[in-house]
């Protein structure tokens, strides 16, 4: 893999995710198929509109300031290439003001186009993106843009079609490991297995997640295992799960409650995350199929009634009642 170790000084107090942000095509790991795609596209000289979505983390952003990169020299960079973010305006006037006055004016160098990045763009106004698409139109002679977002569904179709588009799909724990081992490398990091599987489970795909993980677990505790992993992002360990089925199962409604919350307090963990691994579980022990259907509802009962902001305490009390309820189901048919 091509290494990004020739980050000057500076860069030392930078986060991770910008100090090891891919700077060339070829940094990018994964999506091989757009990457070459987009290579030949430059390579040719015939670079579309373009439209990457995906879930957070992918490489979107990264992917097209390498192309960026590649495509200006330093010196000519601001004047041909215009970001835009979700931090930037991002109504109708954005359009008329600044895209427009940057994609009408003509380039100062002979050949080439400008290009208008807009990330984030599923942010943007739906009368915004109405007067985008005459712009993308009157403009393509001398400008290119790349629209990015996450949801695709926010793109209303006429911009859609008026692009080439990428979806950036979650990486795969094979894709991100290499890269991580070359932050860990790089950053002298002491990493059990365990702790490395944490990093990437924890992430599921997202990229500039795992790199925080590992850098916060990496600042906050000096060695990186499983165990630190999970307490750094407060999310609850394989044992904790396992102890408060035991207890929900086992213990009688008030103790088994008190020590759940007492667990819970200590560490600090998010009921949220709590209802996930124990529902991840429930799929795992061999339950018999009624009782199963049984727990799965009422989880998902609890699960939806937490999103939309009740009390935690009264939540989890109904989950412990969920699984006392079992217990006397099986009691009473045993
Ligand atoms: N494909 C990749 N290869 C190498 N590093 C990556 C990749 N994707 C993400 N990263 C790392 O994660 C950081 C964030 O990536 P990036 O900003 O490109 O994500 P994004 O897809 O634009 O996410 P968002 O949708 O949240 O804006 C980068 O700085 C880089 O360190
Ligand atoms: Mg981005």
């Amino acid at each position: 893999m091509a290494s990004t170790s020739k980050t000057p000084l500076q860069a030392r107090n930078l986060p991770w995710v910008e100090k090891y942000r891919p700077q060339k095509l070829d940094d990018l790991i994964s999506h091989q198929d757009i990457l070459s795609t987009i290579q030949k596209f430059i390579n040719e000289d015939r670079l579309p509109h373009l439209l990457f979505y995906g879930p957070p983390g992918t490489g979107k952003t990264s992917t097209i300031l390498a192309c960026a990169k590649q495509l200006y020299k330093d010196k000519e960079f601001n004047s041909m290439v215009l970001e835009l973010n979700a931090s930037d305006d991002r109504g109708i006037d954005v359009v008329r003001g600044p895209i427009l006055s940057f994609a009408s004016t003509r380039t100062i160098f002979k050949k080439g186009f400008k290009l208008v990045i807009l990330d984030e763009a599923d942010a943007m106004t739906q009368d915004a993106q109405n007067a985008l698409r005459r712009v993308i139109e009157k403009f393509t002679e001398n400008t290119r843009f790349c629209l990015i977002c996450n949801y695709l569904s926010k793109i209303i179709p006429a911009l859609q079609s008026r692009c080439t588009r990428f979806r950036f799909g979650p990486l795969s724990q094979a894709q991100m490991i290499p890269r991580l081992e070359h932050v860990i490398q790089q950053e002298n990091i002491d990493i059990t297995p365990d702790g490395m599987k944490a990093v990437v489970t924890l992430s599921a795909g997202d990229m500039r997640r795992s790199l925080n993980i590992l850098q916060s677990t990496t600042m906050a505790y000096g060695k990186v295992t499983e165990e630190t992993v999970y307490t750094c992002t407060g999310h609850p360990l394989r044992s904790d799960i396992a102890n408060i089925l035991d207890w929900a199962l086992n213990k009688d409604f008030t103790t088994a409650y008190n020590q759940i919350l007492q667990l819970k307090t200590l560490k600090g963990l998010a009921l949220h995350d709590i209802l996930t691994e124990v529902h991840l579980l429930i799929h795992r022990v061999d339950f018999p199929p009624k009782i199963r259907i049984n727990l799965l509802v009422k989880l998902a009962d609890i699960e939806y009634r937490l999103a939309s902001g009740t009390s935690e305490k009264i939540q989890l009390s109904s989950m412990v009642a969920a699984f006392q309820a079992v217990r006397d189901i099986v009691a009473s048919d045993g």
